[in-house]
């Protein structure tokens, strides 16, 4: 047998045995969950992250995550087969690296592979020959080939030979109850055929499907492809609110209706705009390499831009909708709002998580206070907005608790976020004006008591 179908074998064997030991770089949103999954199925498991914080907490199996299983962490901790470390020593112990580092855009919207490339470097100071290093993180097609392998490679190791190298796209869902880590389906993909079966291999080890594709370029095309066909889609169910709203027809018994056609129809539905690390950050890889590539993706693009502008249109139309009702004492036109106090419900960029990255309720925020208003906001998930965030002049703020008394010092309150834990009976019976994105009181059947209902 050559070098290589040895190492091959000796990590098929580890697998399937579950002696493989398994390194997460970055214990994030993404890896955590992972990481939990991995050593939840069988696996000596290690997290590496450069955040102390992060890694202590981890360890001393403190609820990170809001919405992972209560004590989750914590028995995996102390089961002696799970645990975090800063360490990047850590990875020359492990049979198998999995990379889950951010990949956000630069200041210019492009690609920020900063963190990938110092996970690489880290990576292949540690490399030895018979590991299997699988990316996760979502970046363009061609990127685990053209940018991670050469950095894997800057030593005497060869990918598909000496070591081996895949892709596999994340599709973590935060706050989805009815899929996690497990049972998502992943999709694996690698250019060579002994990578793919070993990564093919670790994942049907813990998920419940893996799906192979023909290379490391698909698997990573795939998860952007899920991500501007969201990003399309929600663009296009925001415009056609507006448009069927001029039409006095209600968009969501429109998309419950169309719902109940069995084929060719998935329903996305209105809101205050997109958020997170993912939905707003995916389709923009992809138009960079379309252009890199000589192609183009002008759909992908006017959605993009559709989708920022949403936040501050919302902003305008409720400007507009409580100056129709209440005036305008504004001393400066471009101050409409000035006298006026509204309450933000949600901060959260979605439903039932603890994260407020590229939240289109924060943009909101600003751009109500632009026009003049004071905004308060209330969210259990943030009793007070953390420093070091992406709106660093809010950081500080709190969250005004939710009462019949609160509710009554504002001219408006704006349901953003439609997280399940506050209590939107008292606001149906004490709210003058409500401002609902998410159409909750409908759907809940909660009748509107106190004031008006206004869906925008
Ligand atoms: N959050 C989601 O819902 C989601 C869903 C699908 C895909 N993704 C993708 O998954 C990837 C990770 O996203 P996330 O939300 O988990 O990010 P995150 O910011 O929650 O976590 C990333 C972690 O990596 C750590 N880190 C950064 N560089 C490191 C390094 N060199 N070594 C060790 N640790 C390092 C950070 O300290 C942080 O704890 C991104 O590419 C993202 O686009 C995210």
């Amino acid at each position: 047998m050559n070098i290589e179908a040895s190492h091959h074998q000796s990590l098929r064997q580890l697998i399937a045995t579950r002696k493989a030991r398994v390194a997460v770089v970055g214990l994030g949103y993404v890896g955590l969950p992972l990481a939990l999954t991995a050593h939840d199925e069988g696996f000596d498991t290690t997290g590496i992250d450069l955040d102390p914080e992060r890694v202590n907490k981890v360890n001393q199996g403190d609820q990170v995550i809001s919405y992972l299983a209560p004590g989750r962490i914590a028995r995996a901790v102390d089961s002696g087969r799970f645990r975090a470390t800063q360490d990047s020593a850590a990875l020359a112990e492990a049979d198998i690296v999995l990379i889950c580092v951010p990949t956000p855009l630069t200041e210019a919207q492009e690609p920020d592979m900063r963190y990938v490339t110092a996970a690489a470097e880290t990576i292949a100071r540690h490399l030895r020959p018979g590991q299997l290093v699988v990316l996760e993180s979502s970046v363009w097609p061609g990127a685990t080939s053209t940018l991670v392998r050469p950095i894997l490679e800057t030593g005497a190791l060869r990918a598909g030979a000496d070591f081996f190298l895949g892709f596999s796209p994340e599709r973590e869902d935060p706050g989805n109850d009815k899929f996690d880590t497990h049972t998502i389906p992943k999709v694996v993909g690698a250019d060579d055929p002994l990578s793919l079966q070993l990564v093919e291999d670790f994942y049907r080890a813990i998920v419940t499907q893996a799906v192979p594709v023909s290379s490391a370029a698909t698997a990573e095309a795939v998860k952007l492809v899920e991500n501007s066909f969201r990003t399309v889609n929600i663009a296009l169910v925001n415009e056609l609110k507006t448009a069927l709203e001029a039409m006095d027809v209600d968009v969501w018994e429109v998309i419950q209706a169309a719902s109940t056609k069995p084929f060719g129809f998935m329903p996305f539905y209105p809101g205050p705009g997109i958020g997170g690390a993912c939905i707003p950050v995916s389709p923009a890889y992809l138009s960079w390499r379309a252009i890199e590539a000589g192609s183009a993706t002008p759909i992908i693009d006017l959605a993009r831009t559709s989708n920022d502008a949403v936040p501050a249109a919302l902003a305008a139309r409720i400007a507009t909708e409580l100056i129709a009702r209440n005036g305008s004492s504004a001393p400066a036109e471009s101050q409409p709002l000035a006298g006026y106090k509204i309450l933000l419900m949600g901060i959260a960029y979605k439903r039932d998580v603890e994260d407020t990255r590229r939240s289109p309720a924060l943009v909101l925020l600003g751009e109500l206070e632009r026009l003049g208003a004071e905004v308060d906001y209330h969210d259990p998930y943030f009793p007070r907005l953390p420093e070091g965030g992406e709106f660093p002049t809010l950081a500080g703020r709190q969250s005004v608790a939710l009462t019949a008394e609160s509710l009554g010092r504002y001219e408006a309150v704006a349901i953003i976020t439609d997280h399940s834990a506050p209590d939107y009976d008292l606001i149906a019976r004490e709210a003058a004006l409500i401002f609902d994105t998410r159409n909750v009181f409908e759907k809940a059947g909660i009748k509107v008591t106190g004031g008006r209902l206004v869906k925008v």
